[in-house]
């Protein structure tokens, strides 16, 4: 089984896919990290983040043992992934790692922007997660300061609203949910609560598909 989830940057995404990849004993994978690992990447070296042909060769030699260091995690690595995403030749290098990760077995739980548009259009299940961008920027703040960074929630904010334009109308791979995602909405929802709400998304669609 796959399951896409889909979603605006800091919409909880990433730890619901986590939680469900565990839940069913499934692998995850967050591909933001790949984005960010290759904005990375550039950043270091010293290139240009529109540099295409620098981020071609990035995203050629991307290697998965590097998803771990926390310097991904950053808001400048978050915003560099969002620019590096939208060079379509890079996205195109990408795709097959993500395709090859949700069909090995047991199944995959994927998580990012175009999971359920692009990537596995026909994932078993698509869901499409929102929440108001204030409880996002409330939430990211709260995580970089949990990992001792500095972080001002007037900035976050500023920063994932911008970011949000931006993959929305980039001309290749734009956020937006599939036709056939489920709409989670998770504002006023705990970890806890989104995980149940998920859980009775993919059981329903589950028990239809036995009935069919
Ligand atoms: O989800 P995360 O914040 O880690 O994603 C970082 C950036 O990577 C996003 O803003 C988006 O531009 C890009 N991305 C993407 N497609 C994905 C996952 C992330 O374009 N499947």
């Amino acid at each position: 089984m796959i399951i896409a989830i889909d979603g605006p940057a800091a919409s909880g995404k990433g730890t619901l896919g986590k939680r469900l990849a565990h839940h069913y004993g499934y692998r995850h994978l967050d591909t933001g990290v790949i984005y960010r690992a290759v904005a990375y990447a550039l950043m270091e070296s010293g290139h240009d983040l529109r540099d295409e042909a620098a981020a071609v060769q990035a995203a050629l030699e991307l290697d998965p043992e590097k998803f771990g260091n926390p310097a991904l995690k950053t808001q400048a690595a978050g915003e560099g992934a969002s620019i590096v995403s939208a060079i379509p030749r890079v996205r195109e290098v990408l795709l097959n790692f993500q395709r090859q990760f949700a069909a090995d077995p047991p199944g995959a739980v994927l998580d990012g922007r175009d999971i359920g548009t692009v990537i596995c259009p026909d994932a078993d299940v698509k869901i499409f997660v929102v929440a108001d961008p204030r409880v996002r920027a409330r939430r990211r703040t709260m995580e970089a300061r949990a990992r001792g960074e500095q972080a001002d929630e007037a900035a976050v904010l500023a920063d994932i609203i911008q970011r949000d334009e931006r993959d929305k109308n980039r001309p290749i791979a734009p956020l937006k949910p599939a036709a056939d995602a489920y709409l989670l909405d998770n504002s006023q929802l705990d970890i806890e609560g989104g995980v149940r709400a998920a859980i009775d998304i993919i059981e329903a669609v589950r028990a239809g598909r036995s009935r069919g």
